[in-house]
């Protein structure tokens, strides 16, 4: 559906360069993307009860991302009115009394303006970079009425040693009124997770939604955590909007939020930096790719050299690929064609050991493509494994799974809220599944041998596989999921 314009964003496309100075005092630039708050025929769009989202003379959208080497580099974005010019962070080695002030280092950033439906505010992002590794720092970031809170992270140790993550599918969907609540389970349940890994859809972003609002409920649903453990995202399709060419077809372009709220590494392919990188965290590479930019707008060849020259080069104990549309699907008829064919290859030949994904909206655990049956098979009889197909989902929006689903994959579910606890040592990999409530429900282990990866099941009870009858949900309600 095409919207009715009522404003534009002046955002520029890109974050680099735009210090709020020249990005202020220049003309207002071509529109990039339109404010919209009714959809053409005039009826409203949605928006999160109350009006919460206006940017304040405090900063919000707090998020700490990582460096490509976050031992030595982290990086922070967050929100202001219009009324604080410059970006600014103090940051400090943390100490035990309330004295970070006094040794505390004031850092300057970049800033980008966002004309929403909420009104006018800055994005800024602050590099720190130069940090002594495994140290606990301490920073806080600048409104026109004061600073924030203080906050703490701390970097990742210089060599391989034992971290734990979060992995989350698609966000998307009911953000604040159902995925918050699996994401602060995870925070609470399981201690000290050192980073958080976000396959893609993290919201909806459709023309039918108020987008700045999205991502206001997308900040409030992960809150101080954003801004204590560094986000890994990766771009799902809805990060994208719809846009029209000169000559009346469709595309699609990066949406102005991405940018301004995740200050990533940029160190992917030219077409794709603000979407493709890789961070080493620990002893693990995370290689972060774009499938709708792949798919839709010709990136795929970049990313597929880029892709492979990264795993090559990598000196990790582990490489985990993350990106959002999947190599083999739980919910749709066919497998990502683009996809399976450019990238699954790869993930073999430099033998990937994770390969996490969304946009199906349902779980699947997938050890080989040869299915269930087989793969047990070939673990009894000593073989080793290769990459492990995860998706997953975090949010409200369900769909059912396909027919293969019962035989393909080791471990699906339907209409079920989920996250993954991933614990990572120099030799072990232990991946667990829980339901929104905090129900095991999955979880595997890999052992790095000399041959290769062997994997076992779990050993812990898990709850009973949960999928829709007919009409009846894995609840005993009604079944969420729809078909795809
Ligand atoms: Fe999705």
């Amino acid at each position: 559906m095409i919207r009715k314009r009522l404003g534009f964003y002046f955002g520029l496309p890109l974050f680099a360069a735009a210090t709020l100075s020249a990005a202020v005092a220049a003309e207002p630039q071509t529109p990039a993307f339109p404010v919209v708050t009714t959809t053409e025929d005039g009826a409203p769009i949605p928006r999160s009860a109350g009006l919460p989202y206006a940017p304040k003379n405090l900063p919000d959208r707090i998020v700490l991302t990582p460096g490509a080497n976050p031992a030595r580099e982290m990086a922070v974005a967050f929100r202001t009115d219009t009324a604080q010019a410059e970006s600014q962070a103090q940051i400090a080695v943390s100490v035990d009394g309330p004295t970070l002030e006094e040794k505390a280092k004031l850092v300057s950033g970049t800033s980008m303006p966002i004309d929403s439906s909420y009104g006018p505010a800055l994005y800024h992002q602050v590099r720190f970079i130069g940090l002594t590794p495994d140290t606990v720092y301490a920073y806080r970031v600048r409104g026109a009425a004061g600073w924030s809170e203080w906050y703490q992270f701390r970097t990742a140790a210089a060599e391989a040693k034992p971290f734990r993550f979060l992995y989350l599918g698609d966000i998307q969907n009911g953000i604040l009124t159902y995925a918050s609540r699996v994401i602060r389970q995870a925070f609470l349940a399981h201690g000290d997770i050192r980073l958080v890994a976000h396959a893609g859809d993290l919201v909806g972003q459709r023309d039918d939604l108020d987008h700045d609002d999205e991502w206001g409920e997308w900040n409030q649903a992960g809150g101080y955590n954003y801004a204590s453990v560094p986000q890994v995202p990766a771009t799902g399709n809805h990060e994208y909007v719809d846009v029209l060419k000169a000559d009346g077809s469709e595309s699609r372009r990066l949406g102005p939020y991405w940018p301004a709220q995740f200050a990533l590494p940029s160190n992917g392919p030219d077409p794709v930096k603000a979407t493709t990188y890789y961070t080493d965290y620990q002893g693990v590479r995370f290689i972060v790719l774009d499938g709708t930019a792949a798919i839709d707008l010709g990136a795929m060849k970049a990313q597929t050299d880029w892709l492979d020259a990264a795993l090559a080069s990598s000196k990790a104990n582990w490489n985990v690929v993350l990106f959002h549309q999947p190599v083999f699907t739980c919910a749709r008829p066919n497998d990502t064609k683009e996809i399976k064919a450019a990238w699954k290859p790869v993930f073999e030949k430099r033998k990937v050991d994770l390969v996490l994904q969304g946009h199906d909206h349902c779980y699947s655990r997938l050890t080989g493509e040869a299915g269930r049956e087989a793969n047990a098979k070939a673990r009894a009889d000593g073989g080793i494994q290769g990459p492990v197909y995860l998706v997953s989902v975090t949010g409200s929006k369900m769909y059912r799974l396909n027919d293969r689903a019962g035989s393909q994959p080791d471990k699906i579910a339907e209409a079920t809220e989920l996250y993954q606890i991933v614990d990572v040592t120099p030799k072990a990999l232990k991946f667990r599944t829980y339901t929104a409530s905090g129900k095991l429900y999955d979880g595997f282990n890999l052992e790095r041998t000399t041959s290769g990866n062997r994997l076992s099941e779990i050993e812990e009870p898990t709850i009973a596989a949960r999928r829709c009858a007919g009409d009846v949900g894995p609840d005993g309600g009604r079944c969420v999921a729809s078909g795809k």
